[in-house]
């Protein structure tokens, strides 16, 4: 079957044969696609980085290919972006001349910042237009950009500048939340303040909702800067870089309060994403693509900015919520306003716009015609969210796995290779180049339909993460060695008898807020840190619209007189100020003891399976059964 209804075989079965039996012929011929300055040297070598190199030794730029290319192949006048933002009730529409006009502009200010090939430039952006083109002017001179998603406190933003090192920081002046402006500006002063790294200048974009002030010496207006150097004709040409040299950094929740830098190299992320734009997603060169997730996570990198302008497609940018804004056909109007071909979103979107429609009644106001396919990724697709969008939109509703790590996804259903029959709770098959075993802890492969750890044969393929950033220990000692050859996931799962994956969770301290990626650990650093705190646990605790939230239980120290209310109020806040709003951190709890096992391990498990209202059964290793019954009597007080 095709997206269009008509019965053909896929061809998912033979292009993956092709790709395990000869891995570099597969990614040699998808590299035809691309515009090569020099061609590799080694298509792979694994003589190189942790596990090895995609195209060794080849030049190239990305904004080139992303941009230049096409403005020069006869997609001039073609529609690079649609900004769509019902938060300032605007739409802007950019071409791909005048997308490459802003970036080479932009591309040469930034250069006059003193920023050359392999310099770090932090973004810190809400959904605007300047945020692509801030990302792709970095891409064309060869800076390395790490975008800090808007909904992160200062200490986060500290952390990661900390971490990249940047000359530069580029900002907005606000973001713009439903019913609040989020002001940027004291956001970055405070950050560079708490970072021990400091940039040499911020260049500050003013929005007309909120104009800051700017910092003598240090802040650098964009609109003055962008109209001296468009007067001027000052632009910066493509800088010629290694495939294998960084394109960008994004941080990613670990395990700790640490975040890791994913690493993101030019040539392998140019490949892997123009092939996934036709096979995988089955859109074409064109056509205008909607993936409304934030340019902040891994999947607004791949299929807000670098895809679809590698592809030569037009990307609609959403600046707006799926619901209230104004209201749960939000999502409707923008395909119908816009002729999206296809959606790609996280299901708690579909969740969002469910509960609020559950009949579905605004879908009719719109003209969906347009749209082909929704794609849904970010966290596990429930059945029932997904059997209520293929009903309500009568499309096929494709649910693929990936990671910030991959940069495209592992498993899915190859809608451009001809769909195969849809599994619900599934996240499909593995794509080309990925080899993916369920494993128990000795690293041997578990039957069909059993539990274990998802695992990927090394090596990864093209696009993948080559390392963390200027930690190749850190690298190797998280991913590549409690299953030797493999690369670790950290997802949980099974495989099926004809090869399907099903991810059921994670099985290290990472949560999944509303698609958003967040480590417990980390939240635990900021509960411990209150003066008040002797011990604490959070848990990612089932939601019916976001899928998990964070929940956490605090212990006080001896002594304290406070009223606990009090200070879980002081908690909440503290994760918010520390860690940032959308760690959607709203439930603290205090408790007179946390369960342990004998040897002294919280019990987070059974804890869980409580606050979710599970079948759970007393660990035989418990410290005191009691403590289990006071966890029971807490929630259950909280929630009456
Ligand atoms: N800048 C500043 N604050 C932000 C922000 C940003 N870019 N993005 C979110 N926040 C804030 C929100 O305003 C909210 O603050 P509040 O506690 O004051 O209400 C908080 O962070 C939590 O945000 P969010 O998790 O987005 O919840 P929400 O209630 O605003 O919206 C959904 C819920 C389901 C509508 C929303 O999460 C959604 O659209 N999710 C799609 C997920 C997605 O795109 N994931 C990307 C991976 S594919
Ligand atoms: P991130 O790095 O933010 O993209 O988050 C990656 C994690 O999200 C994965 O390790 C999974 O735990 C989860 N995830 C992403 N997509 C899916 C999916 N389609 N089904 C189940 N879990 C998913």
């Amino acid at each position: 079957m095709n997206v269009h209804g008509n019965k053909v075989e896929s061809r998912y079965h033979e292009v993956y044969a092709k790709a395990v039996a000869d891995p570099e012929g597969f990614w040699a011929e998808a590299a035809k696609e691309i515009d090569w300055i020099e061609p590799a040297k080694k298509i792979f070598d694994p003589d190189q980085g942790p596990y090895g190199r995609w195209f060794a030794g080849a030049v190239v730029n990305t904004c080139y290919n992303a941009l230049d290319r096409h403005a020069a192949g006869g997609r001039a006048d073609q529609l690079a972006l649609i900004h769509d933002s019902p938060l300032t009730g605007s739409v802007t529409r950019l071409t791909y001349a005048e997308m490459l006009r802003e970036v080479e502009t932009l591309a040469a200010i930034i250069q006059d910042f003193g920023v050359t090939k392999g310099d770090r430039v932090i973004i810190y952006m809400p959904m605007i237009p300047e945020a692509v083109i801030a990302m792709l002017a970095c891409a064309r001179i060869g800076a390395v950009h790490g975008v800090v998603f808007g909904g992160f406190a200062a200490r986060e933003l500290a952390v990661r500048i900390d971490d990249a090192q940047p000359k530069l920081i580029l900002c907005a002046s606000c973001g713009i939340e439903p019913g609040r402006i989020v002001q940027y500006k004291p956001l970055v002063d405070e950050a560079i303040y708490l970072a021990s790294s400091k940039p040499d200048a911020v260049v500050v974009f003013q929005r007309p909702q909120h104009i800051c002030e700017l910092k003598p010496g240090q802040d650098h207006d964009w609109a003055a800067l962008r109209s001296a150097a468009l007067a001027k004709g000052h632009k910066a040409p493509c800088v010629p870089v290694q495939a294998t040299d960084p394109l960008y950094i994004l941080y990613t929740s670990g395990t700790t309060g640490i975040p890791k830098g994913v690493v993101r190299d030019n040539g392998g992320h140019l490949v892997a994403l123009k092939w996934t734009m036709a096979n995988f997603y089955s859109v074409q060169p064109g056509e205008v693509w909607w993936c409304a997730s934030d340019i902040g996570w891994v999947v607004g990198h791949s299929y807000i900015v670098y895809g679809p302008l590698i592809h030569g497609a037009t990307t609609v940018m959403y600046e707006g919520k799926p619901v209230g804004t104004p209201d749960a056909g939000a999502f409707w109007r923008v395909i119908s306003d816009h002729k999206a071909v296809a959606l790609f979103t996280a299901p708690t979107a579909f969740r969002a716009i469910r509960k609020d429609d559950p009949e579905g009644r605004l879908i009719g106001n719109y003209d969906l015609s347009s749209m082909r396919v929704l794609f849904l990724a970010g966290e596990r697709a429930d059945p029932p969210t997904v059997e209520w969008a293929e009903q309500q939109l009568k499309l096929p509703v494709i649910d693929h796995w990936w990671q910030t790590e991959t940069g495209w996804t592992i498993a899915g259903n190859p809608v451009g290779l001809g769909v195969l029959p849809v599994k619900y709770g599934s996240t499909g098959v593995p794509m080309p180049g990925y080899i993916v075993d369920v494993v128990d802890e000795a690293a041997k492969l578990v039957p069909v339909n059993t539990m274990g750890s998802i695992v990927i044969r090394l090596p990864m393929p093209p696009g993948n993460l080559p390392t963390l950033w200027a930690q190749d220990d850190r690298f190797i000692e998280t991913y590549l060695t409690d299953f030797p050859g493999y690369y670790k996931t950290s997802d949980a799962g099974f495989k099926d008898e004809d090869g399907y994956i099903f991810v059921m969770g994670r099985t290290d301290d990472i949560i999944n807020v509303a698609g958003h990626r967040l480590s417990t650990g980390g939240m635990e650093e900021i509960l411990a840190s209150h003066p008040d705190v002797a011990e604490c646990a959070v848990l990612g605790i089932k939601d019916a619209i976001k899928g998990e939230v964070p929940c956490g239980f605090l212990v006080l120290k001896a002594g304290v007189t406070r009223s606990p209310s009090q200070i879980e109020k002081e908690i909440v806040a503290l994760v918010r100020e520390k860690l940032g709003p959308v760690a959607a951190f709203k439930l603290a709890i205090t408790v007179g003891r946390l369960p342990k096992t004998r040897s002294g391990k919280i019990l987070r498990g059974t804890m869980k399976k409580i606050a979710d209202g599970d079948d759970w059964t007393m660990p035989a290793t418990i410290e005191d059964p009691n403590a289990l019954d006071e966890i029971g009597n807490a929630l259950k007080d909280r929630s009456e």
